[in-house]
């Protein structure tokens, strides 16, 4: 019989692949994507669920992979920033480019995935409505406007054709 503190196995599917971890029962998402996959375009600010910087997209809503165990995301869908582009940039990453909303860039992946998930949910967003989705992430070097403008920029794109993020 397995002990407690025995890593076991996990299955999820982190950016379209099947994956496996193996983990113990307090392994945080955070650190299966980071130590066992190598997923380390996560990041980690805090590790209690206060700056967002860990933000990824479990079966497509946003969660802090420092407060969630990865034996809670046993069988679900995982995104991570890795995920975002096939390639070239997503489109939000050339808002964030264009606008240069990121300096240090120790933020930007949550703010990208929690930004994704908001406009999914809901494009051509007001800027008010942005400030108050992407509220839960902290940035110590832009002073939000330009991280605004970026994605004020890619939920009125969307919206206008009607599409989703
Ligand atoms: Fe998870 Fe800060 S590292 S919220
Ligand atoms: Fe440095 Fe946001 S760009 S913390």
């Amino acid at each position: 019989m397995r002990e407690a503190h025995e890593p076991a196995p996990v299955r999820l599917i982190i950016n379209g692949r099947a994956e496996t971890g193996h983990v113990t029962p307090r392994t945080t998402l955070a650190d299966l994507l980071r130590h066992e996959l190598g997923l380390t375009g996560t990041h980690l600010g805090c590790e209690q669920g206060v700056c967002g910087a860990c933000t990824v997209l479990l079966d497509d809503l946003p969660v802090r992979s420092c407060l969630t165990l990865a034996v809670q995301a046993e069988g679900a869908r995982v995104d991570t920033v890795e995920g975002l582009a096939g390639g070239d940039m997503h489109p939000l990453q050339e808002k964030f480019w264009k606008h240069q909303a990121l300096q240090c860039g120790f933020c930007t992946p949550g703010f990208l995935m929690a930004a994704v998930a908001a406009v999914r949910e809901a494009p051509a967003m007001t800027r008010d409505e942005i400030r108050a989705r992407l509220s839960g992430n902290i940035c110590r070097c832009t002073g939000y406007q330009p991280i605004i403008d970026a994605v004020a920029e890619y939920s009125a794109e969307l919206g206008e054709r009607g599409e989703r993020s």
